[in-house]
């Protein structure tokens, strides 16, 4: 199972040193994830490559033109093309589920304060948020779901069954506190529970603490 990715962006400088460490480079390096950039500055109007223009029917900042951003789609026509907007649906564990099983993504990065609405409505095939909040552009998201779909990828963590068992998936709570040795630091106790090697109180503990953080935090994700 592989991912290539397609990052359509105004900045691939931006993603240098985020693809480059960790396990993201580990899975590049490893083939598990490829990832090509295609700038439509490369496709901008006159001298200066210009890719965006003033919005009609007027009001503030620009638009990304239509041309430059359709002869970079063009020849992606056959990939999956997900938009990263703030007017997307909010991106979620189940969308990177979804994304980890396409062989060619495509991530369309939008700058200024959108873009032209017939590529979206002729070139996209989902817009996805990275939260309901607003960044100069969608290159933070682009890199948040290709970490995301990277190590949901065999070989890329160590251990599968941490993708298994984490947040958002199982029992749909927020994970429980963890810890590790030693266990007093600074004066700081581990819960009693934790050392006493009874398996059934543990997984008791766990569970409540995991209702606890969810009921005071998302309480949206509590079942009814
Ligand atoms: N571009 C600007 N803000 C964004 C957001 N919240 N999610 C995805 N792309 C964006």
């Amino acid at each position: 199972m592989s991912v290539k990715f397609h990052l359509v962006t105004l900045f691939p400088e931006f993603f240098e040193s985020p693809m480059e460490v960790s396990l993201v480079g580990k899975a590049i390096d490893e083939g598990t994830i490829e990832i090509e950039f295609h700038n439509p500055r490369s496709h901008g109007a006159g001298v200066h490559r210009q890719v965006d223009d003033a919005p009609f029917g007027g009001g503030a900042g620009m638009v990304m033109a239509p041309g430059p951003l359709a002869e970079t789609l063009d020849p992606l026509a056959t990939t999956y093309r997900v938009l990263l907007t703030p007017s997307g649906a909010p991106l979620s564990q189940d969308h990177l589920d979804r994304f980890a099983c396409i062989d060619e993504l495509t991530l369309v990065c939008g700058r200024y304060e959108g873009i032209d609405q017939r590529i979206v409505d002729n070139f996209i095939d989902e817009e996805v948020s990275l939260g309901d909040f607003v960044l100069l552009g969608g290159e933070v998201a682009a890199a948040a779901i290709i970490e995301g779909v990277a190590r949901l990828l065999p070989g890329v963590v160590g251990n599968p069954e941490s993708t298994v068992n984490e947040s958002f998936r199982g029992d749909g709570l927020l994970e429980e506190p963890h810890y590790t040795r030693p266990s007093e630091f600074r004066g700081w106790a581990v819960p009693e529970v934790l050392l006493s090697g009874d398996h059934k109180r543990i997984a008791a503990w766990r569970r409540e603490q995991r209702l606890e953080r969810t009921r005071k935090r998302r309480p949206d994700l509590i079942p009814e």
